[in-house]
């Protein structure tokens, strides 16, 4: 029924060394931002305008989801998109199954949307997304009024929700810190009276509630603990449309980032890309690493702070401590840092890595497979991925991707600094979260094919 995996022909591909990087390149809009985005657009009454979308995969199913329950959503071209929302409470019942592809944000903000209407819908996904635990939802969402119709083993998809009828506004502690059960929890409650709290004990990012605030939703973010929040959503608003510029995604950058690090003597400056605090953990243990990454030009845009980023190839990196509990603002970098780190000199530590596991893969154990099959030393103990760098790597490795995108691209970057070229089995789920990224990487001089 879907389109994606295992019907969709592999597309190996290799990276080999071919000298410096250099250029300017412009990385496409944060897929976070752009899903919630299509999501919050259609839950206004009247016309949003997008700017700068991520059109990747998983922004295009959620968008395909969208028109299915009554949304009215329109490509202009070259990432503008106009939404007609249907106003909160207002999705219809779709005529057939919503298939979300590989997308886990996708389909896990969705259930919370479609949580709070009284209609049943049918969620189902590739055979990654299949494999992913959604009881994380399913469990706040049931507080709620909701109610798993049917479900495959553990609470996965295809699984089958009866929206409330009454939704129940809860105070909900996320069981782990996740951007995607806040937002779940925080999109059923729009539609419940009374407010909706949602307390994280490590702040995740928060796209959604400052995407709320912009439609006009009355949401409080608080401290609580040391490194979590509280975030109070009043239910039952009107939301309103506005417009929205997405900024160029920063998980997305990471990857020539690192690649410009690592490949001597390059020179390359990423435009306009996100610089969220709660999404700047790559730079922070970058830094750390001793990498000099220069923010130019600082700016706002679309509500966000975005730099121009400047990256030089660096002499020396050094393996560091990366604590877990910065986890949270890096979760989508740890398979390029680790390839960062193999090429540092010195042991890194990457502690609380637990939620990996249950990413588009195991990327814990799809990360130390692709650095041990390109001759890097390196463990997991616990939830802690070890990395033992030399400065170099030897490649000549041909990693398996699992269909996930973010393991077939930190595998490229490693082919375009190691000894020996690097192959990947399958790199048609980049075209998830970064279409044009063998272009964009191809521009910059690096030999991938
Ligand atoms: C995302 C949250 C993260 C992240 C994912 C995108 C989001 O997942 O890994 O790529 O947009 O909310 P968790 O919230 O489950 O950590």
């Amino acid at each position: 029924m879907n389109a994606h995996a295992p019907t969709q022909t592999a597309a190996p591909l290799t990276a080999r060394r071919n000298g410096a990087l250099e250029g300017h390149a412009r990385v496409p809009g944060d897929k976070s931002i752009s899903i919630r985005a299509l999501i919050l657009g259609a839950l206004t009454v009247g016309e949003t305008r997008i700017g700068g979308l991520l059109e990747g995969e998983d922004v295009l199913n959620t968008a395909a989801t969208l028109r299915a329950l009554g949304g009215r959503l329109e490509r202009l071209g070259g990432g503008a998109w106009r939404v007609h929302g249907v106003g909160v409470g207002g999705f219809v019942e779709p005529a057939g199954p919503l298939d979300f592809g590989n997308s886990g944000t996708g389909c896990r903000l969705m259930l919370g949307a479609v949580a709070g209407c009284p209609i049943t819908a049918t969620f189902d996904g590739d055979a990654s997304l299949r494999s992913r635990p959604m009881n994380r939802i399913l469990d706040p969402v049931v507080r709620m009024g909701a109610r798993a119709v049917s479900a495959a083993a553990g609470g996965r998809l295809p699984l089958t929700l009866a929206g409330a009828r009454d939704p129940i506004p809860i105070v909900y502690r996320t069981p782990v810190p996740s951007a995607q059960i806040k937002s779940a929890v925080l999109l059923a409650g729009l539609a419940a009276p009374g407010e909706t709290v949602v307390i994280e004990s490590e702040a995740s990012r928060d796209h959604t509630e400052k995407m709320l605030a912009h439609f006009g939703a009355d949401v409080r973010v608080e401290a609580a603990g040391e490194h979590g929040r509280r975030i109070t959503l009043a239910g039952q608003p009107e939301l309103e449309p506005a417009p929205i510029t997405v900024p160029a995604d920063p998980s997305s950058a990471a990857f020539p980032l690192v690649a410009a690090l690592i490949v001597p003597g390059s020179e390359v400056v990423l435009d306009g890309v996100m610089m969220n605090p709660l999404r700047t953990g790559l730079l922070t243990t970058l830094a750390e690493m001793g990498a000099a990454i220069e923010r130019l030009n600082v700016r706002r845009e679309g509500g966000e702070e975005v730099a121009d980023l400047l990256v030089r190839g660096a002499e020396k990196l050094r393996g560091v401590e990366v604590p877990a509990e910065r986890a949270p603002s890096m979760i989508d970098e740890y398979p390029v840092l680790a390839v960062a780190a193999s090429f540092a000199e010195g042991e890194t530590i990457m502690r609380g890595l637990k939620e990996l596991r249950v990413k588009e893969s195991d990327r814990l154990t799809a990360t130390l497979a692709l650095l041990r099959g390109n001759g890097v030393a390196a463990d997991i103990d616990g939830d802690d991925l070890l990395v033992r760098g030399r400065g170099r790597a030897g490649g000549g490795g041909r990693v398996t991707t699992h269909m996930d995108h973010r393991i077939a691209m930190a595998a490229l970057v490693m082919g375009l600094a190691s000894e020996q070229p690097v192959a990947i089995d399958d790199g048609a789920f980049i075209a998830t979260s970064f279409p044009g990224f063998v272009e964009l990487m191809r521009g910059l001089g690096a030999d991938l094919a």
